[in-house]
């Protein structure tokens, strides 16, 4: 018979999983790093190529050029609102991880695809997301928080934080993932309800948001992320 217990602990981890952009400065054990790509190493990629590299950053001077480099550069998120406090941020953090891709990996997947540009690029964003999805879960687990930085989403980001944590051409970088202890919690989350998101079988215009749901759910949440950073 089924029970629901280890269901009730995924869905408990998922839950408690949260988005932490205040770090305290408390270091965060070795042991607890290597926990966190340990299950990584474990998630699924496309044909299994495990096309995944780790850098682990703890070393001050390192981070603090990465923290120059993408205070300066990074996602440009901005809450007008707050415009004279000081901003929220993740340089305080011990530790930042970035997942990097090897896209010499390729090789491993079958028949044309390697050789689609466009394919390639999905399968491997798909399972580095994966990848770094765990990642987060293992450091909620592990009653850490993380944040999820987008520390590639402009060229000149990556490459400025490629040279200084000597990442070779081949390879670029995912995300970053900053590990810590939290320094103040995260608000309430909305999220659709379950109503609104799943549906069954043969599923017409009706079944889905008008475009009018869409842009006011889209301002909700915008204005509810704008106020978390
Ligand atoms: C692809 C992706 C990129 C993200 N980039 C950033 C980022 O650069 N900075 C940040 O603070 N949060 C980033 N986030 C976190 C989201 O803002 C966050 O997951 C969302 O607001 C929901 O909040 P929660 O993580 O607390 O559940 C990113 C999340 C994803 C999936």
């Amino acid at each position: 018979m089924v029970t629901y217990t280890e269901y009730d602990c995924l869905l408990n981890l998922v839950r408690k999983r949260r988005t932490i952009r205040q770090f305290l400065p408390d270091p965060v054990p070795d042991e607890y790093i290597t926990r966190i790509i340990e299950t990584a190493r474990w998630a699924p990629s496309a044909f299994h190529t495990q096309p995944w590299e780790f850098v682990v950053v703890k070393d001050e001077e390192l981070k603090n050029k990465i923290v120059t480099v993408l205070e300066q550069l990074g996602p440009p998120i901005k809450d007008p609102a707050k415009e004279s406090l000081e901003r929220k941020s993740f340089k305080d953090a011990p530790v930042y991880i970035f997942l990097l891709c090897d896209w010499r990996a390729k090789v491993g997947l079958p028949g044309q695809a390697s050789e689609n540009t466009a394919q390639v690029t999905n399968l491997f964003n798909s399972s580095l997301a994966n990848a770094f999805l765990y990642m987060h879960l293992a450091a909620a687990a592990l009653g850490l928080a993380s944040q999820w930085y987008t520390a590639s989403s402009r060229l000149e980001v990556e490459s400025a934080v490629k040279e200084i944590i000597g990442i070779p051409d081949a390879l670029t970088i995912y995300d970053m993932m900053v590990v810590g202890y939290e320094a103040s919690p995260p608000d309430t989350k909305i999220v659709r309800s379950i109503d609104d998101v799943v549906h069954y079988n043969d599923c017409g215009l009706q079944d889905f948001r008008t475009d009018e749901e869409v842009i006011a759910y889209a301002e909700k949440t915008k204005a509810w992320c704008m106020s978390q950073h």
